[in-house]
């Protein structure tokens, strides 16, 4: 086990569809805190940068349209095994995978409108905080 830190970013469907405050409320009610939280619009080049990995991939331009579509919530989240608890309340990228319980299987769409984006490992946390709040 060890002390982690995660970014967390609430997409914009689930901005728009009021589902915030049960979204936190689930977070917190993991043991882990919320040390940064700001409602924000991304700009494009901070969608093509979170999403870097994904350059190639058919779906990028249309994720980096939706993630900059409206405001998210960006957040820091941290505590024990912050990243793989967070990966695990989330549940899997395609909602229709993701299972009952989980943030994507209960609140998520389709792949797209996946509900939340949580850091999938501590170079990617230290990374995406440092992009979204400027932190090192
Ligand atoms: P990925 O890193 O594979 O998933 P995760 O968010 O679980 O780490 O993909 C990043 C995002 O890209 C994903 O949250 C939603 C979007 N996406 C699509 O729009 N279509 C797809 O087929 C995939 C795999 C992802
Ligand atoms: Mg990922």
């Amino acid at each position: 086990m060890a002390l982690e830190r995660t970014y967390i970013m609430i997409k914009p469907n689930a901005v728009a569809e009021r589902h915030v405050g049960d979204i936190i409320a689930r977070i917190e009610r993991t043991g882990l805190s919320i040390e940064r939280m700001e409602l924000a619009v991304l700009t494009e080049e901070q969608a093509e940068a979170n999403y870097a990995e994904h350059v190639e991939k058919p779906f990028f331009r249309e994720l980096v349209d939706f993630i900059t579509s409206g405001p998210v919530v960006k957040m820091v989240v941290s505590g024990e095994s912050a990243i793989k608890k967070m990966r695990t309340l989330m549940g899997a990228t395609n909602p229709i995978d993701a299972a009952p319980g989980t943030i994507r299987g209960d609140f998520g769409l389709d792949v797209a409108a996946n509900v939340i984006h949580g850091s999938d490992s501590p170079e990617a946390a230290e990374r995406e905080i440092a992009l979204f709040f400027g932190e090192e």
